[in-house]
C-alpha cells in the first residue's frame, strides 16, 4: 500500500476531514495505521511514556528511536516527527541539519515544529531544501515555562491578529499543514478559512480541516486528560482486570496450564539413555 505523503495530506483540504493521531511505538502504530491519514510522533511522548513534567527534556535521539519504530510498523499513514525543544530555534541551519538527520535516520515523511511568524525564515529554509514541514500554533507546549502554564488562546479578539498572522506566515513559508492547539472555535474557524493549507485541530473545535488527539488520552492510558479529550475506551481498566486475573491464577497455580506448558515424551528419553 502506498504511504500518504505530505502533499496527499495537503490535497485533502476541502474534500473530507483529515484523521490524525499520535503514535510513539510499534504496537500502537500497527493498530492505528489503517484508520488514520497521518501519525504524529509527538514530543508529548516525554509526558505520556516517560512521565516527564513537560515536553522540554525530550531529546532528538529519543524522537528518532520512537519514529523508527512507528515508520517500521506502519505502511499507509503519513509519518510526521516533532522536532523537540532546543533542536531548531537557534538557527535555520541547525534546524536543517537536525531535520535532515531525522528524515535520513527514520524515513519519515515530514517534521513538525512549534511557532508562527518567528519561524518564518526557518520553515522557508527547510521547505526550499525539500523538507516538508507541519507548523504548530496557538497553545505551544514548548512555551510552557515562559507562559506559566497551558492557556487556551483566542478568548479575546485582541489576540486574534497574532495567530492569523502566524498561520499566514507558515503558509507563505511553504508549510504543508498547521496544527492549531488549544484555541476557541471562532479563531480556529477564521484561520481555517484564511489559509489554503489544512489546519489540524487539537482542542480547537470541529471547524478545523482535520483532528488529532494524543492516542493514550483517547484510550484512557493517561491520568490527566484535558476537557477537549474524548475517552473512547478505558484501556487502563482493561489492563488492571487482566493483571488481577493473572495474579490470582499464578497464586492458585492455575497458570500456566497444560495448554501453555512444553512436555516431552519421557519413554523416548529413557530408551535413548539405555542404548
Ligand atoms: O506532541 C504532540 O503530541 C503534539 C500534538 C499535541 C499535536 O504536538
Amino acid at each position: 500500500m502506498k504511504r500518504n505523503s505530505a502533499k496527499d495530506i495537503m490535497n485533502l483540504k476541502g474534500k473530507r476531514p483529515i484523521v490524525c493521531l499520535t503514535a510513539y511505538t510499534a504496537p500502537i502504530a500497527r493498530a492505528l495505521d489503517e484508520h488514520v491519514d497521518l501519525l504524529l510522533v509527538g514530543d508529548s511522548l516525554g509526558m505520556v511514556l516517560y512521565d516527564y513534567e513537560n515536553t522540554l527534556s525530550v531529546t532528538l535521539p529519543q524522537m528518532v528511536e520512537h519514529a523508527k519504530s512507528v515508520v517500521n510498523a506502519s505502511s499507509s499513514s503519513c509519518i510526521v516527527v516533532d522536532l523537540p525543544f532546543g533542536t531548531y530555534e537557534e538557527s535555520k541551519e541547525k534546524a536543517f541539519s537536525n531535520s535532515s538527520d531525522v528524515m535520513k535516520e527514520t524515513n519519515c515523511n515530514a517534521i513538525k515544529l512549534e511557532g508562527g511568524q518567528n519561524m518564518y525564515e526557518t520553515v522557508k529554509f527547510l521547505t526550499e531544501r525539500s523538507i516538508p514541514v507541519m507548523g504548530h500554533i496557538g497553545l505551544q507546549p514548548q512555551r510552557v515555562l515562559i507562559e506559566g502554564g497551558y492557556k487556551v488562546k483566542g478568548k479575546s479578539k485582541f489576540e486574534w491578529n497574532k495567530f492569523i498572522e502566524d498561520a499566514l506566515s507558515l503558509e507563505e513559508a511553504g508549510a504543508f499543514s498547521i496544527v492549531l492547539e488549544g484555541m476557541t472555535e471562532p479563531l480556529a474557524a477564521e484561520i481555517t478559512s484564511k489559509v489554503k493549507i489544512p489546519t489540524i485541530g487539537i482542542g480547537a473545535s470541529p471547524k478545523c480541516d482535520g483532528q488529532i488527539l494524543v492516542t493514550e488520552d483517547m484510550l484512557g492510558l493517561t491520568n490527566i486528560a484535558p476537557k477537549f479529550v474524548k475517552k473512547y475506551i478505558d484501556i487502563e481498566e482493561i489492563i488492571k482486570k487482566a493483571a488481577d486475573q493473572y495474579s490470582s491464577e499464578v497464586k492458585q497455580r492455575q497458570f500456566p496450564s497444560e495448554k501453555h506448558t512444553y512436555q516431552m515424551n519421557l519413554s523416548l528419553v529413557e530408551k535413548n539413555e539405555s542404548k
